[in-house]
């Protein structure tokens, strides 16, 4: 018979060391490392269990006999939360979602809340943070007044898990998994391993009892999920909540999703009435845009399988310094600056005494190489001081030849743009072979070029 052993387990990482150390080896981190006691296993007589619900000594099942899962999903009619949600709440599933502090986490989830509640079903508003008074006062202030809508001022995950147990809502949100403690664990609320135990407890009764449970987690300063990293391989979907405190944008990504597919993008306008869906969003950061003015270029990002057309501007101006400024907002800074240099070195374009800023207008942030023609156009256009007609869409990734390279879903791309109007597109040719003849929307100008000084000449030249 096998004996029992100790382990130590990092709450941080989860990376498992065979020794006690004072700092995590895989993460960096200080004093995360717990004892963990393996229990002796018997191979025959096997203590072990298989996942939550399944009872112990499962049997192994042909797979095509499985039933592909309990209930449907729950759709609801907030399509950006479909969306990210792929598709719809899934029952017994468990979602994370991460967010600055203010974000808006809160007012979307109650809102949510309220929409199943609406639809005659109970859920459930754990509220760890704040008191069932204030919850009532934002729901006072976004007209919430749905009769299943019930709100619990709770922090102890036992007492929690009860209470759905007894009361099997359709849904349930906690918020936040960092003000909660299990009173089983030793640790004080929102240290590593209690945030863990509590989110474990809850994934289980989500599972057993087939509730989907929502999860509100904060973040820390370099914008990952506070606590162990642990928590997002543990959830099913992990959604981040992104925005600019002073845009009412909000995008609220999905990260990590095992029932539909990520990256995809939700995108809500944090309003009088909270979190307002935007269905044109396009539209919406087109809408101060001026024609004719130089140093503007439009990109046709996307956001998972969503395209978005989004306005860069760049500014050019001579700089006071020896050294230079480059300043990005919501382009990457060293895509910034290989641009500068691939314009330098292949468009001979003398920006070593000038400031370059380069600023994706209403807060978005753009990660694409395929918007790295808008920005490098954007510059070209400023420093010019000629516009880039307003007709005009751009995609295309350069290359450090300032070659410009393929990009993926062109078709989408161009429909969208050709339904906001745009009338020509300048794209990598390399796609457009690609993408077939038929590509180009109707009443839409393709042009297909192959270097970005062919782009230059064909976005310049009316
Ligand atoms: P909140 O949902 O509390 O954010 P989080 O839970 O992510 O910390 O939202 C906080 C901000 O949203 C707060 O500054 C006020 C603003 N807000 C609105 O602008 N409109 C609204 O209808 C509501 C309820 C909040
Ligand atoms: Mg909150």
């Amino acid at each position: 018979m096998a004996k029992a052993k100790v382990q130590y387990v990092c709450s941080a990482c989860g990376s498992v060391q065979m020794k006690w150390m004072g700092k995590c080896p895989d993460c960096g981190e200080w004093n995360t490392l717990e004892e963990v006691v393996v229990p002796a296993v018997d191979a025959k007589r096997s203590s072990r269990r298989g996942p939550a619900g399944t009872g112990q000594g499962a049997e192994p099942v042909a797979l095509r006999d499985v039933p592909p899962g309990a209930g449907e999903r729950v759709t609801l009619n907030n399509q950006e939360l479909n969306r990210v949600l792929g598709g719809g709440i899934v029952p017994g599933s468990v979602v994370l979602v991460g967010g600055d502090p203010g974000i808006g986490k809160s007012t979307l989830l109650l809102q949510m809340a309220a929409e199943v509640a609406h639809g005659g079903r109970a859920a459930l508003y754990v509220s760890a943070e704040e008191s069932a008074h204030q919850i009532a006062r934002r729901a006072a202030r976004l007209g919430i007044a749905e009769d299943e809508l019930y709100v619990l001022a709770e922090i102890v995950t036992e007492r929690i898990l009860e209470r759905i147990e007894s009361m099997q809502p359709a849904l349930v949100i906690v918020d936040s998994v960092q003000a909660i403690y299990a009173e089983g664990g030793p640790s004080a609320a929102g240290s590593v391993s209690q945030v863990r135990d509590s989110a474990a407890l809850l994934l289980r009764t989500a599972k057993a009892h087939n509730i989907p449970v929502f999860l509100v987690g904060h973040v820390t300063k370099d914008g990952s999920i506070a606590g162990p990293r642990i928590l997002e391989h543990m959830v099913d979907v992990v959604l981040q909540l992104e925005g600019e405190r002073f845009h009412a944008y909000r995008l609220l990504r999905s990260v990590k999703n095992r029932f539909g597919s990520t990256n995809e993008v939700g995108i809500f306008e944090m309003g009088e009435r909270g979190m307002e869906e935007v269905r044109n969003p396009s539209e919406m950061f087109l809408a101060e845009r001026l024609p004719n003015a130089a140093g503007s270029a439009i990109a046709v990002s996307m956001e998972g399988t969503r395209p978005l057309l989004v306005e860069v501007q760049a500014l050019s101006s001579h700089s006071a310094f020896s050294q230079p400024r480059r300043t990005a907002n919501g382009v990457d800074f060293n895509r910034l600056l290989l641009l500068t240099a691939v314009l330098g070195k292949r468009l001979g374009l003398n920006l070593s005494d000038q400031d370059v800023f380069v600023n994706v207008v209403g807060g978005m942030h753009i990660s694409e190489p395929a918007a790295d023609l808008s920005i490098a156009l954007a510059i070209l256009s400023s420093y010019r001081n000629t516009p880039i007609a307003a007709d005009l869409a751009v995609v295309g990734e350069v290359g450090l030849s300032g070659e410009l390279r393929s990009v993926g879903q062109l078709a989408r791309r161009l429909n969208e743009a050709a339904k906001l109007g745009f009338g020509r597109a300048i794209v990598p040719r390399s796609a457009l072979r690609r993408g077939g003849a038929d590509i180009a929307p109707d009443g839409m100008e393709v042009i297909g070029v192959r270097t970005l000084r062919e782009a230059l000449d064909a976005a310049l030249a009316s």
